[in-house]
């Protein structure tokens, strides 16, 4: 059994941390659950309760996945990747180069690996494949402003969003400075293609809308690709990143007998 330590215990984490706990056969098991109000942690297992993050080696976990905020990879990625494998969601950190580069650099002189989920984002896959053919990328994601964080937009706060309006539309590096809770898919976006200065994230507020809506488009060398999506809201995360973020972690932690989507 895979031994799993979880960062965060919110809309996210609280979903991944029952499925482990009630299905046995993903192989999966609790090394320890961190969140940073330890009331959320009040029903849990005592043993799988961890409250000092620096203690987080002594669990002896084979993966670390974070599901909380940005700065949990900002003041332990290192230390995780000193040590074990890690997984953070929260992805718009790595838009600051030189802690991408910290993080990297920790992974190869220790032989662990830092893996982006696809989380949002349908078709990664073939992005990272393809990524020496890309001449452009493009992440376009339409959202109702109560469903975004303006906390660190420099231009717009909710209330000013009476009809649909672009907030950013830019090269994806400074779009994860000024909505670092929101566009955690257009990171991903940046590190599975051609990086954060090569693509371009437009992010739009549309009070009409009720759902998250992503496309993704990519051109190069003859090939075009054209996703789009639509994904209820919980909060700042949709319905489908519950089952994808349980699915990243499946993929790299749990080889069990038959089918396997690769
Ligand atoms: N990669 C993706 O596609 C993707 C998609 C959705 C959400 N996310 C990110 O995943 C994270 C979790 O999303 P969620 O919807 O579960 O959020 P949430 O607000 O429901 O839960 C976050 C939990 O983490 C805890 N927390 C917050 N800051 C913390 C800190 N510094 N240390 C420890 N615990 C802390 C909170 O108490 C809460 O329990 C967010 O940062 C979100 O932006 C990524």
């Amino acid at each position: 059994m895979a031994r799993i330590g979880l960062i965060g215990h919110g809309y996210l984490g609280a979903y991944v941390y029952e499925q482990i706990q009630t299905r046995p056969k993903l192989g999966l098991d609790i090394a320890f659950v961190y969140n940073r109000s330890p009331a959320r942690l009040a029903d849990l297992a005592s043993e799988h309760v961890l409250t000092d993050l620096a203690d987080f080696a002594a669990r002896a976990p084979d993966l670390v996945v974070e599901l909380a905020h940005p700065d949990i990879t900002r003041q332990h990625g290192t230390a995780f990747l000193g040590t074990t494998d890690y997984m953070p969601l929260s992805l718009t950190c790595l838009a600051d180069a030189e802690l991408e580069r910290t993080l990297l650099a920790t992974a190869q002189q220790n032989d662990t690996r830092l893996y982006v989920p696809h989380g949002a984002v349908i078709g990664l896959d073939a992005l990272s494949e393809g990524r020496d053919l890309w001449d452009e990328v493009t992440i376009t994601m339409k959202k109702p402003p109560g469903s975004i964080d303006f906390s660190d937009s420099p231009d717009y706060s909710q209330e000013d969003i009476k009809s649909e309006t672009v907030l950013y539309n830019g090269p994806t590096r400074a779009v994860c400075t000024h909505y670092p809770r929101n566009v955690n898919s257009h990171a991903a976006t940046a590190l599975a293609g051609i990086g954060f200065d090569r693509t371009r994230s437009i992010l739009v507020a549309d009070p009409d809308l009720d759902v998250s809506l992503i496309e993704l488009s990519a051109r190069g060398g003859g090939v075009e690709i054209d996703i789009r999506r639509a994904n209820p809201m919980q909060g700042v995360s949709g319905v489908m990143t519950l089952l994808s973020s349980l699915a990243s972690i499946c993929r790299v932690k749990a080889p069990g007998a038959g089918l396997h989507i690769c």
